[in-house]
């Protein structure tokens, strides 16, 4: 279990779920297609902290971003929504 703070709210992530999981379930919404790591809608910022993935995502942009519905918390971590 780590924290996960998302525009200034903080919430708890489970180790076994994805970032999108725990903000959907906090009433956060973001936007997704695929939830499979190809579509690339679920990019968000990475402020602080670190995720790891399965499998890295093709849309996967690289340090500082993150792809929200296969990324899992593997320290306390800072993410901002993009609208
Ligand atoms: S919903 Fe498509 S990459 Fe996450």
């Amino acid at each position: 279990m780590h924290t996960l703070i998302a525009d200034g709210k903080a919430f708890n992530i489970k180790d076994s779920e994805t970032v999108m999981h725990c903000l959907e379930r906090n009433g956060l919404y973001v936007p997704h297609s695929c939830r499979q790591g190809h579509c690339g809608m679920c990019l968000i910022d990475l402020v602080s902290g670190k995720v790891k993935y399965k499998s890295e995502p093709i849309c996967w942009e690289g340090e500082g971003s993150i792809v929200a519905c296969r990324a899992r918390a593997v320290t306390d971590i800072e993410v901002k929504l993009r609208k």
